[in-house]
């Protein structure tokens, strides 16, 4: 802890061992008043959960499995945007520690090479109030080999280690996440969402592809434009009609 490069994130750090999952021991500790910053890291998770209440694969000693709680001072229809925050400071991390070159696919996985290395999964507690906590899951494959994941995943995850060929030290990239979450939520939070959003743009494998959103009740296919203040996706269609997707599986269309 006295090697955190940061002045608020991790401050107070609640390491277990094992857990069902981080979001649930960060939804707690925010409940009881837990300050601004608080991280929780695990090994392992034996019920990981996913965007779309999908199941997250949490390898014991393998990735970064961490929940971060933060009580910024906004609105609670900004919160979409510090899931993107999150997604900038995880690129800038993983490029700073290994050298890769990761990309940002809507809404927020990380993925090296077209797989998805990591998730980012963000839960809101609000009341009248606003805005009581915000808890940014992160899950990160770090250090899997290719036998570690089932067949099916193999299509489509990856690790930093199968990415470079060499194993990540999780400490030093749990510090650089960290202090890149910090300098991004910080930036953020001074100068607005404007250099974020450019930022994520630039980062992102969507932006300005033909992409297929796969929604609940259809698909659509077209140019996915940008993204909006709100996180949405901005997707334009043959015929012209400019959409806002909220919710969808993307893939890309070539
Ligand atoms: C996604 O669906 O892409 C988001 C995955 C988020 C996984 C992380 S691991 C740490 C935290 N605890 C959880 O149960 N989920 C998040």
């Amino acid at each position: 802890q006295t090697l955190l490069k940061t002045k608020r994130i991790g401050q107070v750090m609640k390491y277990i061992e094992s857990c069902p999952s981080t979001q649930i021991i960060a939804h707690k500790l925010a409940q009881e008043g837990t300050a601004d910053g608080t991280v929780v890291l695990t090994e392992t998770q034996t019920a990981g959960r996913g965007r779309l209440a999908r199941k997250w694969d949490s390898a014991p000693q393998k990735g970064i499995w961490m929940s971060i709680i933060l009580r910024p001072d906004v609105v609670p229809q900004k919160a979409p945007q510090f899931t993107l925050v999150a997604a900038v400071a995880v690129v800038r991390a993983i490029e700073e520690v290994t050298g890769l070159k990761p990309e940002i696919k809507w809404p927020n996985d990380i993925l090296i090479n077209g797989k998805k290395c990591t998730g980012i999964l963000t839960e809101l507690q609000s009341d009248a109030d606003g805005i009581q906590a915000l808890i940014i899951g992160i899950g990160l494959n770090a250090n899997q080999e290719v036998e570690d994941f089932s067949p099916e995943i193999q299509e489509i995850a990856s690790s930093l280690k199968m990415a470079s060929g060499k194993e990540v030290n999780r400490q030093e990239l749990v510090r650089a996440l960290l202090f890149h979450i910090e300098q991004f939520t910080n930036i953020y939070i001074e100068q607005g969402f404007a250099i974020i959003k450019l930022m994520w743009e630039s980062y992102s494998s969507t932006i300005g592809q033909p992409i297929r959103a796969r929604m609940a009740k259809e698909t659509l296919v077209g140019i996915a434009e940008g993204i909006t203040d709100d996180g949405v996706l901005q997707l334009r269609t043959a015929d012209g009609k400019l959409h806002g997707i909220y919710s969808a599986d993307i893939e890309m269309q070539n």
